[in-house]
């Protein structure tokens, strides 16, 4: 069985929040934008999890492959190890995780032994000085042993690197990110500024597109290196440079046609369903108890996904706390 929306997208895709909490405030996540707020001011809401297990065991018999678990900053939840060992149990192909890293070195091997297939670590700066602005008080050295720490315990899966581009900020970084493709087998994915949780000036003036960030690259290279095409996977079109381990990736959720492959859902912290990452509509998992209500609300969640372009009617700008990046 599989599930298809309305405009006829495979859906087998689920990201699902784990917690709220992070131990960083990068500027473009937490609410308030550049401005400083409380470390962690977001209560836990521990959502019942058996719920989410359950209803994640109905996605799958109707062909759920793939999980990602996002935040807040999962590794804060002291139970994540026992949380992906049950999620794989049932028999997810693909499960994943986005970390900012800082907690990563003490969890890999314990994580990759419950089952969890790979991971994506945000690095936003290859600066330290200029990392700790970013995230308001990470540490560079620890997210570098992250990436080391996870190329190691994870392989031969590649180790994702999400980097955020920010004009005046680390926007001048993208050409180094690119470059550490060459000899490394990383994803390196930029990802375009989108306006959550913080003040929407913000991010308007400083995005850099895809589009800039691939001209960035070229321009670097001074015309000798290309950037060959791989196509698409999944929401990032995908790049390498001739002979380079690693590949090169831009996710484009502002300027391209992002919405097009979508094939995911979303489960917030607080149990939530989302159709999208933007939509203002969402369904209570926790009114659900049985399978056939658990069935029910998944596939009125994947039925009332909208075609797209809701990020450009400004709809519904939560934190990446809440919904998880
Ligand atoms: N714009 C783009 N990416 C974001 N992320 C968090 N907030 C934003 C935003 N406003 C990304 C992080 C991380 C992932 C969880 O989501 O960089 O890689
Ligand atoms: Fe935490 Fe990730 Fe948000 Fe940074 S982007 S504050 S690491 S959840």
């Amino acid at each position: 069985m599989e599930l298809r929306d309305s405009f006829d997208r495979k859906i087998d895709y689920i990201r699902l929040s784990v917690t709220e909490m992070c131990n960083l405030r990068c500027i473009y996540c937490v609410p308030g934008g550049r401005e400083k707020t409380s470390r962690c001011s977001l209560p836990e809401k521990m959502p019942e999890f058996g719920k989410m297990l359950s209803f994640l065991h109905v996605a799958r018999k109707y062909g759920l492959k793939k999980v990602r678990i996002t935040g807040g900053e999962p590794l804060l939840r002291k139970d994540i190890v026992h949380l992906v060992r049950e999620i794989k149990a049932i028999g997810i192909e693909d499960l994943s995780l986005t970390t900012n890293g800082q907690l990563l070195p003490f969890f890999a091997a314990g994580l990759k032994k419950a089952g969890l297939d790979r991971v994506n670590i945000s690095l936003d700066s290859l600066d330290a000085r200029r990392y700790m602005e970013i995230t308001r008080g990470g540490s560079l050295p620890r997210a570098l042993r992250a990436v080391r720490v996870a190329k190691e315990v994870f392989w031969p899966a590649p180790v994702k690197i999400n980097m955020v581009p920010i004009k005046g900020i680390n926007g001048s970084e993208i050409p180094g990110f690119a470059r550490l493709t060459l000899e490394n087998s990383f994803h390196v994915r930029f990802i375009e500024l989108m306006p959550v949780g913080g003040s929407s000036f913000f991010f308007e003036g400083l995005r850099l597109t895809a589009q800039e960030a691939k001209e960035a690259i070229k321009a670097s290279m001074g015309g000798g290196q290309k950037l060959l095409p791989l196509g698409r996977s999944g929401s990032s079109d995908n790049y390498m440079f001739p002979g380079a381990k690693g590949v090169v990736g831009f996710i484009s959720p502002i300027s391209g046609h992002f919405c097009d492959s979508c094939n995911r859902l979303r489960i917030t912290a607080a149990g939530k369903i989302r159709p999208c990452l933007f939509s203002s509509r969402e369904e209570d998992l926790s009114k659900a108890s049985t399978e056939e209500e658990m069935e029910q609300l998944l596939l009125s969640s994947v039925l009332s996904k909208e075609k797209g372009s809701l990020l450009e009617k400004k709809v519904r700008f939560d934190s990446m706390q809440q919904v998880g990046g």
